[in-house]
């Protein structure tokens, strides 16, 4: 029997990724830049067993089965393929954060999958390859391989097998940054992002639109980063975030509640009145905040007040990519 334990954090995309290439792998049709937020994080065990018959997995304490199972188990299959003598595989996850966070959990958890089940087949742990691994599985878990402001390419236009994963573009102190994670609801997500692109792609007027314009909002976040200017940075999320949810919009798939479209109000209310302050959100009801160390207590303050929050979680960039619980146990 091998085991390792790796544990991965989420991230939140500032230029989103949103739809896929036509031909199998899932590579993005789009570049994406995320930032690997502190505290919120995935621990996952992996143990190949001989005595195993089946894969088993256990989320947060429940066994689970169907489609959560066959995930795990489709990247297990790929260890697999090049372990000497396979076996099935017993995966135990916890997150360390609520689920319905309003955080995905796919991304540190599959990020997290990625890294313990490459260790526990005795593979070399080269985190370009975890990364690539974390990526066929859900993109934005190619992200949480590293720590800071992260990016992935869109996949090759012609079809492709070849590797690709993220890659950190600027450290965790690049930018004065918080994420204000406002979680408006408890309820699980109407449509999953995995099908939620699919019908992006088929149905939606805006979706050539919007593969015109991600390219450039995601250049033009990359560049604000690198002069680490927040404003620039914040509105090009922003535009990004509201994009691509109008290219889902047209496909009919809302996210939004009223809650979340009172908190964009109060974001632009409190941005007219002088604050730096910029909203984002990803394939769920939630906004996510972002604002600077000096305004993070008066801006939290209002969004409590707008009566539309449940709770907030104050998130920061997170130096570290994913880790193996016998190297650092933070
Ligand atoms: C809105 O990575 O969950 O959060 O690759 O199908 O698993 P799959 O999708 P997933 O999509 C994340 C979409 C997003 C934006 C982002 O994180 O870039």
């Amino acid at each position: 029997m091998r085991t390792a334990t790796a544990i991965a954090n989420a991230n939140i995309a500032l230029a989103k990724y949103w739809g896929k290439r036509a031909y199998a792998g899932n590579y993005p049709a789009v570049p994406s830049l995320s930032v690997t937020l502190a505290g919120l994080q995935t621990t996952t065990t992996v143990s190949f067993e001989r005595s195993l018959s089946v894969d088993e997995l256990m989320l947060n304490g429940v066994a689970q089965e169907g489609k959560e199972l066959d995930r795990v188990a489709a990247l297990l299959d790929r260890i697999r393929a090049v372990m000497l003598s396979p076996c099935f595989a017993r995966v135990v996850s916890a997150n360390g954060f609520p689920t319905a966070s309003g955080l995905a959990s796919s991304a540190s958890g599959f990020a997290a999958l990625a890294a313990a089940s490459t260790r526990a087949a005795g593979l070399d742990v080269e985190l370009d390859a975890v990364s690539d691994l974390a990526r066929r599985s859900s993109a934005s878990a190619a992200r949480s391989v590293f720590g800071g402001f992260v990016s992935l390419d869109a996949g090759p236009i012609a079809v492709s097998n070849e590797r690709l994963a993220a890659k950190m573009f600027a450290p965790a102190d690049a930018l004065d940054m918080h994420v204000l994670v406002c979680v408006v609801t408890e309820a699980a997500k109407t449509i999953g992002s995995t099908e939620a692109m699919r019908r992006t792609a088929k149905e939606s007027s805006l979706y050539d639109a919007w593969l015109a314009v991600a390219p450039v909002q995601y250049a033009s976040i990359c560049d604000s980063l690198n002069r680490a200017d927040f404003e620039a940075l914040g509105r090009a999320a922003e535009a990004s975030a509201l994009t691509m949810h109008a290219s889902a919009f047209a496909a009919r798939i809302v996210y939004g509640t009223q809650s979340t479209f009172a908190l964009l109000q109060s974001v632009r209310r409190l941005r007219d009145s002088g604050t730096l302050v910029f909203a984002t959100m990803d394939a769920g009801p939630h906004v996510k905040v972002l604002v600077q160390s000096p305004n993070v207590a008066g801006v939290r303050e209002q969004l409590v007040k707008s009566g539309h929050v449940l709770r907030v979680i104050d998130a920061q960039p997170c130096a570290q990519g994913v880790r193996f619980v016998d190297e650092d146990t933070r």
